[in-house]
């Protein structure tokens, strides 16, 4: 770990740029493509490196920014700005792939450079692909999309159609409609007990904005950023984009995928600016319990952790099955470092609307104001209307929609568990399962074809039996398939058949 850390090299701001040394730009180079993780047993701490970048991307990349630094370094959140060149991956889609196959963009000099740092997301391409074998007319069981099965709300939609027609069609203040921010600091106190002003309320265009806005005001290139495994695939490459480290510590599916929080203690060093905290957790349906809770809260207020940020990100919190859901900025005196992210995508089953907050300190909440203010401007006026029909609805609104989930959980699970060599530990909220299947990695298909991990696993079951499900290593899982339940009970019975029975075939 120590070696580790001695590795990674941190640029002055003034270095960073065409007039490096050679050597310098190697370092950088070197820098720029690493990312941490830290093993869950706490004995190996390793990099993983990446597959290098062409020597004239690197160059591309120098020459462009100092232009992409100037553009930013007006604002003052900006300190010591440098973006990390990503890891190269396989499967990138499009001319992205075709690009780095063949060492060349194709496109270069037109596009931005810092595009080639980020990854495709594994669930969207799957989706993508679906939707093309789709087009071709073979019928595909997807379980790899993150979204609801059910409606939204009957109010929320009526509320939809009233905000349109009273004319609510024009840009808002950029934090959100004064009501719809209000009907948050109301709902956050009823429900979570921690009280925020208004001015502490910032509405965007998903949770998923807020999460990088959040992180693009606070992180700057040499911090660290801890990231718990398995993770949300956005957020490590949200922390690259500000030019900060994703530290990754890893959980275990025997522990539940509950973070210990002796390991998040060790884990934070004066460099770590902030920890990201998914509860309950997209991809393992994870919940932490009140009191763990509570005990990482007691963590971050121990002297070593006191400079550190919590990004709580609270998307899945109506979802829950037995565990009750604690929000982190509910642990004494802990709720002005945190950063509360929430929405209305998964509760209210409104991803479309692409409706989502942030609750936190109002010099961070007028930091993501100056950057959404050069975004998006603000959420959708309608979406927004929306939301406040969402919020006046009882809580016990989505009651019978969670318990039809748990359901599909409980029907997931006892599928998998007739799959011999297969664990899965048993998801308290959310509609993931995250299954571990790497007893079947090195097999053979009846083809010939050795499946080497979950990507070709995931590919062989969408080519061979027209299944969709993500691969874990999107999610820092390697060893796991990710499976969404929230589909119909006659898909997800097809869909865990035809695993068994792809499973069953490999030798
Ligand atoms: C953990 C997590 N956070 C945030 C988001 C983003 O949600 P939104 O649709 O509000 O952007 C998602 C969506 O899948 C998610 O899984």
């Amino acid at each position: 770990m120590t070696e580790s850390r001695k590795n990674l090299k941190h640029f002055n701001a003034a270095n960073a740029g065409p007039s490096l040394s050679q050597a310098e730009r190697q370092s950088l180079k070197d820098t720029l493509m690493r990312m941490v993780i830290l093993r869950a047993s706490r004995s190996g701490r390793r990099f993983i490196s990446t597959p290098s970048l062409t020597k004239m991307l690197l160059r591309w990349f120098l020459a462009v920014l100092p232009l992409f630094l100037s553009s930013l370094s007006t604002h003052s959140f900006v300190h010591n700005p440098k973006v990390l060149m990503k890891r190269g991956m396989r499967n990138l889609s499009g001319d992205l792939a075709a690009a780095r196959d063949s060492g060349s963009t194709g496109n270069e000099g037109m596009l931005n450079p810092l595009l080639s740092t980020v990854e495709v997301s594994k669930t969207i391409e799957i989706h993508a692909m679906t939707k093309s074998m789709e087009a071709r007319g073979e019928a595909v069981v997807s379980l790899c999309v993150g979204e609801p099965d059910f409606p939204p709300p009957a109010e929320v939609v009526e509320a939809t159609v009233q905000a349109l027609r009273e004319g609510h069609t024009r840009y808002t203040a950029v934090t959100g409609d004064a009501a719809l921010r209000q009907a948050i600091c109301k709902d956050l106190e009823k429900r979570k007990g921690v009280r925020y002003a208004a001015e502490e309320i910032i509405v965007g265009n998903g949770a998923k904005q807020e999460v990088y806005q959040a992180v693009l005001a606070l992180c700057r290139p040499g911090d660290e950023v801890i990231i718990p495994a398995p993770y949300w695939p956005s957020y490590p490459e949200i922390v690259k984009l500000a030019g900060a480290t994703p530290i990754i510590l890893e959980t275990t599916a025997s522990s539940g995928f509950l973070l210990d929080p002796e390991a998040l203690s060790q884990a934070v060093t004066p460099q770590t600016r902030m920890f990201i905290f998914c509860n309950p957790s997209n991809p393992t349906g994870a919940v932490h319990p009140p009191e763990l809770v509570d005990a990482l809260g007691d963590v971050l207020k121990r002297r070593h952790a006191k400079h550190v940020w919590a990004l709580s990100d609270e998307i899945y919190e109506r979802i829950i099955y037995d565990t009750p859901h604690k929000s982190l900025a509910a642990v004494p005196g802990l709720r002005d470092r945190v950063l509360l992210i929430n929405g209305f995508s998964k509760a209210y089953a409104m991803t479309g609307y692409r409706l989502g907050y942030l609750a936190g300190p109002s010099p961070v909440i007028k930091g993501c104001t100056t950057l959404q203010s050069q975004i998006t401007s603000c959420a959708s006026s309608i979406a927004q209307k929306a939301g406040i029909a969402a919020l006046q609805l009882p809580a016990t609104t989505m009651a019978p929609s969670v318990e039809i989930m748990r359901k599909k959980r409980d029907r997931v699970m006892s599928a998998l568990g007739q799959i011999p060599r297969v664990a899965c530990s048993v998801p308290q909220g959310a509609f993931y399962v995250l299954p571990d299947v790497s007893w079947y990695y090195h097999k053979k298909t009846p083809e010939g074809q050795i499946i080497r991990d979950g990507h070709e696993l995931c590919m062989y079951l969408l080519k061979e039996y027209k299944v969709a499900l993500v691969p874990g290593e999107s999610f820092g899982a390697p060893t796991t398939i990710r499976i969404s339940y929230a589909t119909s009970e006659a898909d997800l019975d097809i869909a865990l058949t035809r695993l068994a029975e792809c499973l069953a075939s490999l030798t």
